[in-house]
């Protein structure tokens, strides 16, 4: 029997008022950001006082606008053009909103009578990205919960497609290892540990000065890998690195995957979304020679996250990936059933990210994704020039993508230059009207963007770089 609690909990009504509400608020954020009638990316509080402000706020009642709106002052803003940091998308409305259907609805997706329209739209998705990237007919794929968990199912399969040993039923006899660029996103390394590679099983190919694995060091790792007893099942591309934004040379790759009979995976979740590109596709050339690719959708094609397309040249290699008995969930193990996605997924449940493209390729074509990838990649060309003109910057290197490595230089010591960059970039965090990141590269401290907002201007980077040097030269930098 429901209570009168959860009649009010499930109304429709108040679904209606309140849903009402929050797409107003939203609206409006959306507006005050865009335009920029807000100047402020971020409101900056330490971890500890959010904390105590939620602790506080727990412990009193509230309307669900008050929640909602209070949300949305403590959070930072991705659709401000003055959010250029880390690698996530301002959400396109459109997807956001199906979003929200995707969150109403719950359907789980696992089999596909959990979710019959999102399954099916599923494999239109998939083909839509298996035609982008050149791949032939048998090409297959599906969508995950991000590009850590995209990154582990590939290195899932190239096992059980390379490895001698049946490590699925069988556990380790042999010692495995990949090869993957020092510069890869960490989660590679994590996904290898997961797997049970260990430290050795990871093999660290060096970069040189553009942030590219070096290719002719590839032959030595292996032979010096084999000469240690391991096998090696995989060699890993990024398109591009996450720090540098540079790509690995996937032609190169490619060519060393097919001389050593070895599985060849490319993290392509930032700059993937390039095959739609056709400014910028090239960078990702020989990507079609991937036995497997990864791209985010909450990255470079403006979904809200977590939203990853995984795609596999051959079809069979994503059934043969996990292969389990469920019987609650269908009865025939072994048959391949394209539409009981749970087969072929890491997730049992998960959400209807398919409609999260499909809304966008519904309303704008896939041309929406070439206008996004290839506004932004101009940006970091555009801003790059401007950092170049600048004596009191020096710039890391000429960007492929909208990731872009500079530091304030001016006159300060070689040995100072570090700290107050570490400086710059806390008391622009503290600040709030910016929100930029940092990295390290080959052991120095880099201010780091990503332009992730197409409403991001040259009038935005020169405001940065001023605001840079109005921090060093007004305020009491403490090194
Ligand atoms: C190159 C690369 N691969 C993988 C990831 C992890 O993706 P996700 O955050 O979707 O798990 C990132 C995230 O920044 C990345 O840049």
């Amino acid at each position: 029997m429901s209570t009168p609690l959860l009649r009010q909990a499930y109304s429709a009504e108040l679904f209606q008022e309140e849903g009402t509400t929050l797409i107003k608020l939203l609206s409006q954020h959306l507006e005050n950001h865009i335009s920029e009638k807000s100047d402020t990316v971020i409101n900056w509080s330490t971890p500890n006082d959010e904390l105590r402000f939620w602790e506080q706020y727990a412990t009193e009642r509230h309307t669900t606008e008050e929640f909602f709106g209070t949300v949305l002052k403590r959070s930072i803003a991705t659709h401000n053009p003055k959010y250029i940091g880390h690698q996530i998308s301002p959400t396109v409305p459109v997807s956001s909103l199906a979003t929200l259907l995707s969150a109403t609805l719950n359907n789980g997706m696992a089999v596909y009578e959990m979710g019959a329209a999102a399954t099916a739209i599923e494999k239109v998705v998939v083909n839509v990205f298996t035609k982008a990237i050149g791949y032939g007919k048998n090409a297959d794929g599906f969508l995950t919960s991000g590009g850590t968990l995209a990154n582990l199912t590939a290195l899932i399969a190239a096992r059980k497609a390379i490895a001698n040993d049946d490590v699925w039923n069988d556990g380790y006899a042999n010692k495995l290892a990949i090869l993957v660029s020092e510069e890869a996103h960490y989660c590679v390394d994590r996904a290898a540990r997961i797997m049970g590679l260990g430290d050795a099983g990871i093999i660290k190919v060096p970069v040189n000065e553009h942030f590219k694995i070096e290719v002719n060091k590839l032959d030595l790792a292996y032979k010096l890998a084999i000469d240690k007893g391991f096998e090696v099942i995989a060699v890993v591309g990024s398109a591009p690195s996450t720090s540098s934004g540079m790509h690995d040379n996937l032609e190169s790759l490619a060519a060393f995957a097919k001389q050593n009979n070895i599985w060849f995976h490319v993290d392509g979740a930032h700059g993937g979304a390039a095959i739609f590109s056709k400014k910028y596709k090239h960078l990702l050339k020989g990507i079609e020679q991937a036995d497997s690719i990864a791209i985010d959708g909450h990255k470079m094609m403006a979904t809200s996250s977590i939203t990853t397309a995984l795609l596999f040249k051959r079809s069979n290699d994503t059934y043969t990936t996990f292969s389990q008995k469920a019987h609650y969930l269908w009865d025939k193990n072994d048959d391949l059933e394209w539409y009981n996605l749970a087969k072929r997924t890491f997730e049992c449940t998960k959400s209807m990210m398919s409609i999260r493209f499909f809304s966008i390729i519904n309303a704008f074509g896939t041309q929406f994704f070439d206008d996004y990838v290839t506004t932004l990649y101009d940006l970091g060309k555009t801003f790059a020039g401007i950092i170049e003109l600048n004596p009191e910057f020096d710039l890391a290197m000429q960007p492929e993508t909208n990731i872009v490595c500079f530091r304030f230089t001016g006159n300060l010591r070689t040995d100072e230059i570090d700290s107050i960059n570490q400086s710059i970039r806390r008391q622009l965090l503290e600040d709030g009207e910016f929100y930029i990141v940092s990295t390290y590269l080959k052991g120095q401290f880099y201010l780091r963007v990503t332009i992730m907002n197409v409403f991001t201007t040259e009038s935005h980077f020169h405001s940065l770089l001023n605001k840079i040097i109005s921090i060093k030269n007004h305020s009491i930098i403490n090194v």
